[in-house]
């Protein structure tokens, strides 16, 4: 059985049969939007931050969902009962459709909805006990003015570069800079440290994704009371930081313990571990679940 349930247009495929045809906007230019929905206890965890976040997505690059927030729903609840007992990563995408070999999306009359969900991937306990490296890459963030990053696109290219980057140097994040030399996000990550017990994340104009996780921290941070900034951050202060952790759909909060060669001083720290509990018990909460 593939690792793999695949939908395409709410019709469920074999994964090796799921095809979408080479005039897909969404193959041919990028031209498509998705999002990440996690269970947890079985359950879509934030499924309506997600979906919030698509249609802005969607809005953003002018391409009109087909189906309601409700559909997206049934069909995310859909896809995680056909896998086997675990939790899910479910994937929604949607493309600007079949057209013409011509950039202009007039020729794409019905967008593609292609949905895939796997096996939430469990990253090494390892990471969440003594930490993950990342690296500061060379390949920037694209900027706000171009394909604008807080729009979750199926332009990933810069992000697929600078993964490799961090790969190559035994890494499992790549933080990226704007073009103006400011700290952004990661690849598939949004980025906190701490200093001097002060929480400091990027602020949004930097250019990044709005992650659902990092809203999620944000808010923990003002329900503990502990003091949180969303700024203009450098490689400078990211290398003096005394505790430095990722947040993301699939990740919740990892730590960092080294970027590129440089040893971050705590690991795990005091404030990452209790956010890092704070966000487990926001995980469980009903409230959060559909
Ligand atoms: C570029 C980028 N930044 C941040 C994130 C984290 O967002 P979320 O917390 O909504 O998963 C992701 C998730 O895939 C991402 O692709």
């Amino acid at each position: 059985m593939s690792k793999y349930i695949v939908s395409i247009n709410g019709k469920f495929k074999a994964a090796r049969q799921a095809t979408v045809s080479v005039l897909d906007h969404g193959f041919l230019f990028g031209d498509s939007v998705y999002e990440v929905v996690r269970t947890v206890d079985g359950n879509l965890f934030a499924a309506d931050r997600h979906l919030r976040r698509l249609r802005a997505s969607a809005a953003a690059i002018g391409l009109k969902l087909p189906h309601n927030e409700d559909w997206f729903v049934r069909h995310m609840r859909a896809m995680h009962r056909k896998k086997p007992k675990s939790e899910s990563y479910l994937r929604v995408i949607v493309t600007r459709g079949v057209g013409l070999l011509d950039l202009h999306p007039e020729s794409c009359k019905s967008p593609t909805v292609v949905g895939i969900a796997k096996a939430l991937p469990r990253w090494d306990d390892d990471f969440y006990a003594h930490g993950c490296k990342i690296i500061l890459a060379g390949v920037r963030r694209n900027l706000k003015q171009a394909t604008d990053p807080a729009v979750k696109s199926g332009n990933y290219l810069n992000n697929v570069l600078a993964l490799t980057e961090a790969k190559a140097d035994g890494a499992v994040e790549a933080v990226m800079l704007n073009a103006e030399g400011f700290l952004t996000e990661c690849t598939t990550s949004n980025i906190f440290i701490v200093k001097d017990k002060v929480i400091k994340t990027p602020s949004l104009d930097q250019g990044l994704l709005e992650g659902v996780t990092r809203g999620f921290i944000l808010n923990v941070c003002t329900n503990l009371k502990l003091p949180v900034q969303e700024t203009r951050l450098t490689g400078e202060d990211l290398l003096s930081a005394d505790e430095v952790f990722i947040t993301s759909t699939t990740r919740d909060v990892m730590p960092v313990c080294q970027i590129g060669k440089h040893r971050v001083k705590l690991t795990p720290g005091s404030m990452t571990l209790k956010i890092a509990n704070a966000y487990h018990d926001i995980l469980h909460a009903k409230a959060n679940h559909l």
